[in-house]
């Protein structure tokens, strides 16, 4: 029998999650079918209880229900649990509901191994403290960065940030006025591109051969990869390449398989551009 994924969320219309997962299920030979699940804002619990009662393996949670889910289920994995958010359901062998999370994964193994980057004894600058910023600090904190700076409009959610992941490495939170030194990776997790602007930044703040991320991704190139360009970064990349990488973990939790991303990311931009 098929089984039956989806990703939940709301508006949920333009997920690339649906197209990525059938080219994992092809190029991996695996008998899956995933669509898009639209749960009313005030209906997520009832729109998971259900597609799961209906003999569902697997969701996948974006917006706005990532918390919410977290909050649902009846078991976390260790990331999860401190990353506050869930992006990935399964149940396991007893038919409990549990949550996962692989956004920061999927990070790290895009900027690692899509690109040859590296982020151990790099000073590493993270723009925003909201979820997303949330759901990346511990991927990034174990790949052992010298130093990981969280800078957030609002320097208390920084800092409360920096406490809640203070004994998984060196990190500290403050406002972008605060922002001092030069840092060879910085990673923008504001949402502040999607309002087309750019957080306040200190010239000289990007290293010599310095290294920029913006977590989102879109046709054109984020204010932020723009900046970037214009500070002489030596990589200014987007986050398509962790939206695949992310998928693939979850790919990898429900069926034990491991897919390749390469052709993925080529075809997702490919389609993004078109
Ligand atoms: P997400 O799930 O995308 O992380 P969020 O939890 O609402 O969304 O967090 C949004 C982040 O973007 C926050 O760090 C926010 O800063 P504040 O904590 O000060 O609100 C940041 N942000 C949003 N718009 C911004 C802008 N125009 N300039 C700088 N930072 C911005």
């Amino acid at each position: 029998m098929t089984d039956r994924y989806a990703v939940v969320g709301n508006p949920i219309n333009h997920s690339k999650s649906p197209s990525i997962h059938q080219l994992f299920a092809q190029q991996c030979a695996q008998d899956l079918a995933y669509e898009t699940l639209e749960a009313p804002l005030d209906g997520f619990a009832e729109a998971v209880l259900t597609f799961f009662a209906k003999g569902g393996a697997g969701l996948n949670v974006t917006v706005p229900f990532k918390e919410e889910a977290w909050s649902l289920v009846s078991s976390l994995t260790p990331r999860a649990r401190l990353a506050g958010a869930v992006n990935t359901l399964y149940r396991d062998q007893a038919g409990q509901l549990c949550g996962d999370t692989t956004d920061g994964v999927g990070l790290v193994e895009d900027i690692i191994h899509n690109h040859q980057g590296r982020i151990e004894a790099r000073r590493v600058l993270v723009l925003g403290a909201g979820g997303a910023v949330r759901g990346v600090l511990e991927p990034l904190l174990q790949q052992r960065p010298q130093q990981l700076l969280v800078a957030n409009r609002t320097a208390a959610k920084a800092q409360q940030l920096a406490q809640i992941f203070a004994d998984q490495g060196p990190i500290s939170g403050c406002g972008f006025e605060a922002i001092e030194g030069q840092f060879d990776l910085i990673i923008n997790g504001t949402s502040a591109s999607l309002q087309g602007e750019l957080p306040p930044l200190p010239a000289g703040v990007l290293a010599a051969d310095g290294w920029c991320y913006d977590l989102m991704y879109g046709a054109e190139p984020t204010p932020f990869m723009r900046w970037a360009q214009q500070q002489g970064a030596a990589k200014a990349l987007d986050g398509l390449g962790m939206l695949v990488e992310q998928a693939a973990e979850s790919f990898f939790i429900w069926r034990g398989v491991r897919p390749p991303t390469a052709g993925v990311i080529a075809a997702v931009r490919k389609k993004l551009l078109a």
